[in-house]
């Protein structure tokens, strides 16, 4: 058969809330233009993160019944580490309660001033919490990731010979572990390949440096090394995952997105002196070592997801619907970044509304435009989100002004939460998408009219200038 379904039934329906265009336009100017500030019940199709945005199964809800919520040594713990163990090899597990709680735990233990870490690119609570420590995060990612037309299979590559120069520059010694985001978020979702993984780690052995990964999305990209990779096709999705695993030295995970949670996360190590280090700041922190920070009943959940995520007729749905997305987009002749990724498709607004000029926002345009047109929340990664990013971002950006940072892109995720929506609402998205194609030489460009000192794109407000300000 050619039509790849939604491999499950939907057993409990959450109502969509309609609205008519006039309502949107009324709540768009409430929320001064920026989504993030627009109420959930206003909004149609969500997809602003695919982070805790999926649907759990049957089997995760029963085991929410079966929670043990035992304070130490709950029953859910031990079958929550020995699925994850079995999964992915390591023998430590933290259970966090998210994803940047184990990189806060991680970078106060090996970060400080003087220290460099390179990734191929920080997802920005990486960035943060690095640069928390006082280190330095340093994005090296390969030159092909620069060019959304670009199609390289796996464009969330490292490049290995800047991680070489990088060491030689500043020194094995300042450099605490080298991390490798998978898939590469920041990026537009691309993979990294087992031959990548495997070079990078050749490189970190040379020099006695540890191997991390931050894993959010690690079944994802076992997908696209089975299907993209050569000599990979015949492996199944627990050995290529098992593999990577494998050349890690630790791992930090948001559960949120493959573990197929609303919340939830992991630390996993294998240094038994680091180890020691984190369960003692996990318990000063999070909550003690067998539960970190979540009720046994999330850990029962945790155990099932990861289960269920690396189930190939999952993963085929859940790829090919992104690249429907990704593909019908791109036959109406919106641009996006190239190949689609894992869990979004990335509009290119800059190429898309040419007319508007980066300090007008382009991104938050289209943003606005989709919200209008579909009653669709997507999320700009552009210059709302990085344009007063310190200087110390400017490795991915390019400075306009002394002070100001502006990106190289202007984008606009579409991301996609897990086993939420059927093909009839992505195809009700592409319509949208189409319709905001048409206008696009109408879209407005913004003001920014409020903007907070820090992470702006959360509460920035915006008023829209006249056509051809
Ligand atoms: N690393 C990556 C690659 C991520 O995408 C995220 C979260 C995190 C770490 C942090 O995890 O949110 O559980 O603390 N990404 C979400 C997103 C927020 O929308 O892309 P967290």
């Amino acid at each position: 058969m050619k039509t790849i379904i939604e491999p499950f039934r939907i057993k409990s329906v959450e109502p969509i809330r309609m609205t008519t265009r006039e309502q949107r336009e009324r709540i768009l100017r409430e929320a001064h233009f920026n989504l993030f500030l627009v109420p959930a019940q206003d909004v149609l199709i969500d997809l602003l993160t695919d982070s805790g945005t999926g649907a759990m199964s049957s089997e995760q809800w029963a085991g929410i019944m079966r929670g043990d919520e035992s304070y130490a040594g709950a029953t859910s713990f031990f079958r929550f580490q020995e699925r994850i163990t079995e999964l992915t090899g390591f023998d430590h597990v933290l259970p966090t309660h998210q994803g940047r709680a184990s990189e806060r735990i991680l970078f106060e233990l090996v970060g400080g001033p003087g220290k460099v870490v390179p990734n191929n690119a920080h997802f920005d609570t990486t960035r943060a919490n690095v640069e928390h420590s006082g280190a330095r995060a340093v994005d090296l990612p390969i030159p092909e990731a620069a060019d959304p037309a670009n199609r390289h299979p796996f464009k969330g590559n490292m490049d290995v010979a800047a991680l070489r120069r990088l060491i030689t520059e500043v020194g094995a010694e300042r450099i605490p572990l080298v991390m490798v985001t998978i898939t590469n978020n920041s990026g537009g979702g691309q993979p990294v390949s087992l031959e990548n993984l495997r070079a990078v780690k050749a490189v970190c052995r040379e020099h006695g440096l540890p191997l991390f990964l931050d894993a959010c999305r690690f079944s994802e990209n076992a997908y696209f090394i089975k299907r993209r990779e050569p000599g990979m096709a015949d492996r199944s999705i627990r050995e290529i995952v098992h593999e990577v695993f494998a050349l890690a030295d630790g791992v930090t995970i948001s559960a949120k997105k493959d573990g197929l949670v609303n919340i939830g996360g992991l630390l996993l190590l294998r240094d038994e002196k680091l180890l020691h280090a984190a369960s003692n700041l996990l318990i000063l922190t999070e909550g003690f070592i067998t539960y970190g920070g979540l009720a046994g009943r999330d850990l029962e959940a945790m155990a099932q997801g990861f289960e269920e995520v690396v189930q190939e007729d999952y993963l085929a749905y859940r790829i090919r619907s992104v690249e429907y997305l990704g593909e019908k987009l791109t036959a109406l002749g919106i641009p996006i970044v190239q190949p689609p990724g894992g869990h979004a498709i990335y509009i290119d607004a800059a190429a898309l509304c040419p007319r508007i000029p980066a300090h007008q926002f382009p991104g938050q345009a289209v943003v606005c435009a989709l919200y209008r047109v579909g009653g669709i929340r997507s999320v700009e990664i552009g210059s709302v989100m990085f344009g007063a990013a310190p200087p110390s971002t400017a490795r991915t950006s390019e400075s306009v002004s002394p002070g100001a940072v502006r990106p190289r892109l202007e984008l606009v995720r579409l991301a996609m939460p897990r086993r939420v929506y059927t093909q009839s609402h992505i195809d009700y998205v592409i319509e949208a998408a189409a319709e905001v194609f048409a206008q696009r030489n109408a879209l407005r460009g913004l003001r920014m009219t409020y903007e907070p000192p820090v992470l702006r794109h959360f509460t920035a407000r915006f008023a829209e200038l006249e056509p051809g300000a």
